[in-house]
């Protein structure tokens, strides 16, 4: 297993993956996963988990304010008793509640790309049922522009992942969590 980066897997806390859709946060977290050990976290999936049914389907059927309901609860019960890796969904950071409740699980990671490469991944596949419109493009923008702010306010660190792997990914987190780790001792 390739692992050059020596943050301590024992260190107290959860690593959190914050970022639009498109990000590359459910890719990093597996890698993350493979290289670290720890339990992976989804919230999407455990939201879905909850319906019994894909995320799309639950806007379809019950809208998106019950989704975001469906997350928060996800949020206030999730206390892992050991440190994990915490998938979120693009719109985690759109409830001050959840900002907190993260800033509580763990350090809060933003990956973060250029606007056209994450509207290209992000549109690549079609189950996001927020870009199923007719100007997907223009509603991408709209998000990237309302949510800019409230990812960096949230973050404790930023990582630019518009021209690496989701592996190079996963191994720059761990080095700045070591750094993160050591300056805050
Ligand atoms: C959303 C992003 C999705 C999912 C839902 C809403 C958003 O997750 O939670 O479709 O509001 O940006 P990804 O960021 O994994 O696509």
């Amino acid at each position: 297993m390739a692992s050059t980066a020596y943050w301590d897997v024992n260190a107290a806390k959860s690593i959190v993956l914050i970022g639009m859709m498109g990000a590359g946060k459910s890719s990093v977290g597996r890698c993350l996963q493979r290289r670290t050990g720890l339990v992976r976290l989804d919230t999407d999936e455990i939201v879905a988990a909850e319906f019994e049914m894909p995320i799309a389907q639950i806007f379809g059927k019950h809208g998106e304010e019950k989704f975001r309901d469906a997350e928060t609860e996800v949020l206030r019960k999730l206390a892992p008793d050991r440190p994990a890796v915490i998938v979120t969904g693009g719109g985690i950071v759109l409830r001050r509640e959840n900002v907190d409740l993260l800033k509580q699980l763990g350090t809060v990671v933003w990956l973060i790309a250029d606007k056209a490469t994450l509207f290209e991944r992000a549109a690549r596949r079609d189950h996001r049922p927020l870009l199923q419109t007719e100007n997907p493009r223009d509603v991408f923008s709209q998000l990237f522009r309302e949510r800019e702010t409230l990812y960096a306010a949230a973050a404790d660190i930023r990582i630019e992942t518009s021209r690496i792997t989701h592996d190079e990914v996963a191994e720059t987190i761990l080095n700045k969590l070591e750094e993160f780790s050591s300056l805050r001792q």
